[in-house]
């Protein structure tokens, strides 16, 4: 069996679905894990999917990744905007990254438009809801050459 796909969240992300459902929508982040896990099956790929409201938390999760992930899916909510931290433990890893976000952050307050992680991804996927998890996803399931089936 390969190693799965990391898929971190960050602060506040456990109360997606009550939490400005305007901005977020309705769905729930044990929703996102669902549809991102059957959208990586395509791929056969497995997902290994959590959530922290604690910084620290992510580091050591990114830093477990370097070994135990073939790539990393990461939404960091307000950490994006904030966290060195976050940045330092993704250019320590080899493994291909992809950030999401479930709004468009560049429509929103300017805070949101600058993010500490997105020089240490392959790419940036915002604005599609839960959809962008699963372009993440398959973002990742190419640059790694998983197969569709
Ligand atoms: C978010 C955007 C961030 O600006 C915000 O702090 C979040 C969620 C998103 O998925 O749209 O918590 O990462």
């Amino acid at each position: 069996m390969s190693k799965p796909i990391y898929i971190l969240n960050g602060p506040n992300l456990n109360l997606l679905g009550q939490r400005e459902p305007e901005v977020y929508g309705h769905a729930t982040l044990d929703d996102v894990r669902d549809r991102a896990a059957i959208w990586a099956a395509q791929f056969s790929l497995d997902i290994e999917f959590r959530q922290s409201n604690t910084e620290g938390e992510i580091v050591d999760w990114i830093q477990e990744a370097r070994s135990s992930a073939c790539g990393l899916v990461i939404n960091a909510g307000a950490y994006t905007h904030t966290s060195v931290a976050i940045l330092d433990a993704l250019l320590a890893t080899d493994i291909p990254c992809v950030e999401v976000h479930l709004s468009n952050v560049f429509q929103r307050e300017e805070f949101r438009h600058h993010s500490y992680l997105s020089s240490a991804c392959i790419g940036v996927i915002c604005g599609f809801g839960v959809k962008s998890y699963e372009l993440a996803v398959e973002a990742l399931a190419e640059r790694l050459g998983a197969a569709a089936s």
